[in-house]
């Protein structure tokens, strides 16, 4: 395949970026779409070029790493599937393809398609765990049975491998989806309901101050998150923060 690529260059934070033309040759339809960008990095070494900065690590849909604006898509088209999944056969030969780093204010970018996303590291510092008493009494885990539904709820929300694609496709750049996912795997298990209610405040304080916007419901974060999270999510979460400040009232 011969593509057109339409890449976001950008050296750093401070300097303004812009979209540069660039033509690849030798793509296999096999390819992912970072083999793709491989591909290209390679060629411009070749040409004594600087290669273009592209964020990845598993390449297996995990990490979350992989975080690409690809045609107007966050990870492009194709549902359930992060950047890393994505294949080159669901493009043509010859087509352009335009490639930009997530866009939020709460993700500054750093160089090229690379953007700072450790807003959510922060969210996760202000709650996003479970304190246990390491005394030598703790109990096992397995011994607190949880009901099946709860179970699969929590292990449905801890799906969210906090890639940003949520925040990305918000026109409010709103991180709702993403904190109510952690919200929601913790809250529903028993040994997250200790610390249920602090968690839930602290985490959406967190949220605000970091300058992700609101949810207004329209629903794209779930539709582009590659893992499936479900508005549930921010309805449980909604209804856990109404009564976590009701109680602190
Ligand atoms: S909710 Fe989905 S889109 Fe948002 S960070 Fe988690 S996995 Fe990514
Ligand atoms: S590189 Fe890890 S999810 Fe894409």
């Amino acid at each position: 395949m011969k593509l057109t690529l339409k890449i976001w260059r950008q050296k750093n934070a401070e300097q303004a970026g812009k979209l540069v033309e660039y033509p690849v040759t030798d793509v296999s339809p096999d390819m992912s779409f970072l083999e793709m960008l491989d591909v290209l990095n390679e060629q411009l070494i070749e040409k004594g070029e600087e290669p273009i900065a592209f964020d990845h690590d598993c390449r297996e849909g995990i990490c979350g790493m992989c975080s690409l604006y690809i045609n107007g898509e966050a990870h492009g088209p194709g549902r359930g599937i992060t950047t890393c999944q994505l294949h080159m056969r669901e493009f043509k030969d010859g087509e352009t393809i335009y490639i930009e780093p997530w866009r939020a204010s709460a993700f500054p970018i750093i160089k090229d398609l690379v953007v700072d996303r450790t807003a959510f590291d922060r969210i996760i510092q202000a709650g996003g765990y479970v304190s246990v008493n390491t005394s030598g009494n703790t109990i096992d885990a397995n011994a607190i049975l949880i009901p099946k539904p709860d179970a699969d709820k929590a292990f449905e929300a801890a799906a969210c491998i906090g890639c940003g694609a949520c925040v990305a496709t918000c026109k409010n750049a709103s991180a709702m989806l993403f904190v109510s996912a952690k919200v929601s795997q913790l809250a529903l298990l028993p040994q997250g309901k200790v610390e249920a209610a602090e968690r839930v405040q602290n985490m959406v304080r967190q949220m605000d101050l970091e300058g992700f916007g609101n949810c207004t419901n329209t629903g794209a974060c779930e539709v582009e998150c590659p893992k499936g999270i479900s508005l549930d999510n921010i309805a449980r979460m909604n209804r856990e923060y109404l009564s976590a400040t009701l109680m602190a009232e």
